[in-house]
């Protein structure tokens, strides 16, 4: 993987109503090629940072960092400021955050007048290689994670790594698991060459690799745009006892630290099941460790994790279903995975 250029080629990523390009561009670039009287939605931390950059013209609402803001009370608060701002059929609407903006901005700009044009600008290594390519976009209710949202591609998504420059060093290492994530699942050389690097937020492999997590996302949702046919599903490595996990712990862990124990405990699951080859839940553990994220956790033996998983979106009919590695840069899809196997997992760890 060779360092980026300054002006390497766009990717476009298509889906059922058209295509979108995602663009590896200077924050200055970017801005350059917005229209002059967008509307944009950040938070506290992302406007402190970066608040100045954005055009005078622009009207800016910013919202308390943090998942309590992918509220139903702030996505009615974000619509009625558009309306109030004099928001059209014809204004953009940007989502200028790491993935909590751009989810609650996504919803904002889908529901408005029926939907109106949305540009993602992530600004969090997690929303950069994850929730800004997709279309998903979401608010949380109170009895769950994401039960409110729709799939609406943006218009455009806009990458300027300069942005990670003020990330919480914890963010970016948060950011860091999903990297991991896709390694893992889907590219062995990105895995093992990512072994090699101490990334940091200016490290000058960051935009390749950044890229390549784009690419690799981008190639399944165009696979299964709407998450039905089970493809979009693999990239929920870690996800299942993750997602657990940050229920049970109430959300105390971050999302990529839950998310890295749970690639743990599900790579032990695989070769539990003969799914995966030998070593590979070893290689995951190293790898992990050495990048600085957890793979265990006290909650790992809370007696409601296990019913939690039970609960996720992704479990059909009472069954878990999980996506195993077969070897490191391969993953599968399995579902009917008897809970007894997976409580053998949980103690492994
Ligand atoms: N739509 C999808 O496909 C998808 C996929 C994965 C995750 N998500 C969602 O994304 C959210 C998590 O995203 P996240 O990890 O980016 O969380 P986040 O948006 O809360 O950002 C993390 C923290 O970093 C701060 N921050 C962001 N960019 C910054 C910058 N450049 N400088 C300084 N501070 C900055 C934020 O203020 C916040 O405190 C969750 O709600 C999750 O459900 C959505
Ligand atoms: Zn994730």
């Amino acid at each position: 993987m060779e360092p980026i250029r300054a002006r390497e080629a766009p990717l476009e990523v298509r889906h059922s109503a058209g295509a979108y390009e995602v663009r590896f561009e200077t924050l200055a670039e970017a801005l350059q090629g917005l229209p002059e009287r967008s509307f944009a939605i950040t938070d506290d931390n992302v406007r402190a940072a970066w608040g100045r950059k954005l055009p005078a013209g622009w009207s800016v609402r910013s919202v308390p960092p943090g998942e309590a803001s992918k509220s139903l009370e702030r996505l009615g608060e974000c619509l009625s400021w558009l309306a109030r701002s004099g928001a059209d059929r014809q204004s953009t609407l940007v989502a200028f955050g790491g993935g909590v903006v751009g989810d609650l901005a996504g919803f904002a700009a889908a529901a408005y007048m029926r939907g109106i044009r949305l540009v993602q600008m992530p600004t969090s290594l997690l929303a950069q290689v994850d929730s800004s390519v997709g279309g998903k976009v979401a608010v949380d209710l109170p009895e769950g994670k994401n039960l409110a949202g729709a799939f609406y591609p943006p218009a455009s998504v806009h990458i300027c790594i300069e942005t990670l420059s003020t990330l919480p060093w914890r963010e970016f290492v948060n950011g860091m698991a999903e990297v991991w994530k896709y390694g893992f699942i889907l590219d062995a050389e990105l895995a093992r060459a990512m072994r090699h690097l101490e990334l940091q937020p200016d490290s000058p492999r960051l935009p390749s690799i950044v890229r390549r997590c784009v690419e690799l996302k981008a190639a399944i949702v165009e696979e299964d745009e709407h998450d039905t046919s089970g493809r979009r599903a693999i990239l929920n490595f870690g996800h299942t006892v993750g997602h657990a996990l940050e229920r049970v712990t109430e959300y105390g862990a971050l999302h990529g630290e839950a998310v890295a124990v749970g690639m743990a405990v599900e790579a032990r699951l695989g070769e539990l099941l003969g799914v995966s080859e030998k070593g590979t839940a070893e290689e995951v553990e190293s790898t992990l460790e050495y990048a600085g994220l957890p793979i265990r956790h006290e909650a790992l033996s809370h007696p409601d994790l296990v019913p939690a998983m039970l609960g996720d979106k992704k479990t059909e009919r009472g069954e878990l279903a999980f996506s195993l590695l077969t070897k490191v840069g391969e993953c599968k899809l399995v579902r009917a995975v008897p809970r007894a196997e997976v409580e053998a997992a949980l103690r492994a760890l």
